[in-house]
């Protein structure tokens, strides 16, 4: 996670923002999954895990139903991503190691998840060029505007700035506040900790 800076050119990253938001789609990784560079991907499966055929390329849909609906559901981001930026399973979850861990031995009969626990949707992967590739100061004028995280006191933080205020938030992630298969709602990110309503900490104990 980067650090995040002061916020130094507000207007000229806000019509950065919007001339992105115009212009570019998204052109995700997973479009061309494995090109000429790099072993073959059927070998490198192999090598890495003999015990199992799972690849990136396997049709996720006939175990994960519940995500693949999500696709199609304007309302959620899993399927904004879709229409917008024509992304698939493997654009979000690219991480094929730690995943073909998670699959030996899997099979459609098994439970199947409710939620990540083996691994994670990083911001690097949100921030892939072509996809939310913004600068600091592009995130802080993204969501200069936007009241959600309002306390019980009134003080309002733009939501792109929390990851950055101390330590402690560097480790909450894009995805809690935009789920993709899910709804979330921001202020739900903060309620864990900030438990009485306010965005302080050592006024009271
Ligand atoms: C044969 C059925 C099957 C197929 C096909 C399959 N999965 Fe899974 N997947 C599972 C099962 C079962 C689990 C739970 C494994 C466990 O946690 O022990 C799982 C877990 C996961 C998880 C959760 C990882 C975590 O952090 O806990 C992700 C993400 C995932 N699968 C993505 C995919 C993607 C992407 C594809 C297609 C490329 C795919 N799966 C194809 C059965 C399948
Ligand atoms: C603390 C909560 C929070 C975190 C963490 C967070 N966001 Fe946001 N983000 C918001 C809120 C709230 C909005 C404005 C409402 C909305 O669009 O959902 C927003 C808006 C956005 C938008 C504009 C969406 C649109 O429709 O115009 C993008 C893009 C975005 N965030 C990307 C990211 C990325 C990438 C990360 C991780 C690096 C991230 N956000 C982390 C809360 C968060
Ligand atoms: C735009 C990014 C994105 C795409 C596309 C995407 N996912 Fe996810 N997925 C996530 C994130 C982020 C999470 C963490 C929970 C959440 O945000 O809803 C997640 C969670 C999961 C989980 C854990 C269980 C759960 O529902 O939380 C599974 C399994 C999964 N995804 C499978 C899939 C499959 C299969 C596809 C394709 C049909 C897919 N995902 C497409 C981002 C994505
Ligand atoms: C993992 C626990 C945790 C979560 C989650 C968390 N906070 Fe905090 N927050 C803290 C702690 C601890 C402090 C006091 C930090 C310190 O004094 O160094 C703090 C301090 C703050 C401050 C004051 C910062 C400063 O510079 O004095 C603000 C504002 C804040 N949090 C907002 C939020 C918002 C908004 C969210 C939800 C999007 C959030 N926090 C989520 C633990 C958390
Ligand atoms: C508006 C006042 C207030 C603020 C601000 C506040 N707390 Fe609390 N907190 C309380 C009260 C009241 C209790 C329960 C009584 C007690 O045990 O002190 C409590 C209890 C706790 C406990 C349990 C203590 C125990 O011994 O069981 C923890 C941990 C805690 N708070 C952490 C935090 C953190 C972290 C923050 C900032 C993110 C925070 N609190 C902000 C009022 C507050």
């Amino acid at each position: 996670m980067k650090p995040i800076k002061r916020l130094r050119k507000p207007l000229a990253a806000l019509a950065v923002v919007a001339a992105i938001i115009i212009a570019a789609g998204c052109s995700p990784q997973g479009e061309e999954p494995k090109t000429a560079e790099g072993p073959d991907p059927a070998e490198q499966t192999a090598a890495a895990d003999p015990a199992s055929d799972w690849s990136l390329a396997t049709d996720c849909t006939t175990c994960h139903s519940t995500e693949a609906a999500t696709t199609t559901e304007a309302s959620l981001g899993a399927g904004a991503h879709a229409t917008a930026a024509g992304t698939d399973c493997a654009t979000c979850h690219s991480d094929e190691a730690a995943l073909a861990t998670v699959h030996q031995g899997a099979d459609a009969t098994g439970a199947m998840p409710q939620k990540l626990r083996k691994t994670s949707v990083e911001a690097q992967t949100c921030q892939a060029a072509g996809c939310h590739d913004l600068s600091t100061e592009e995130m802080l004028a993204l969501t200069a505007d936007v009241t959600d995280l309002t306390d019980s006191k009134g003080t309002t933080v733009n939501p792109h700035e929390v990851m950055g205020l101390t330590p402690g938030h560097g480790d909450i992630a894009c995805s809690d506040c935009h789920g993709m298969h899910r709804e979330t709602a921001a202020a739900d990110t903060c309620v864990g900790c900030h438990h009485a309503g306010v965005y302080e900490c050592n006024t009271c104990h």
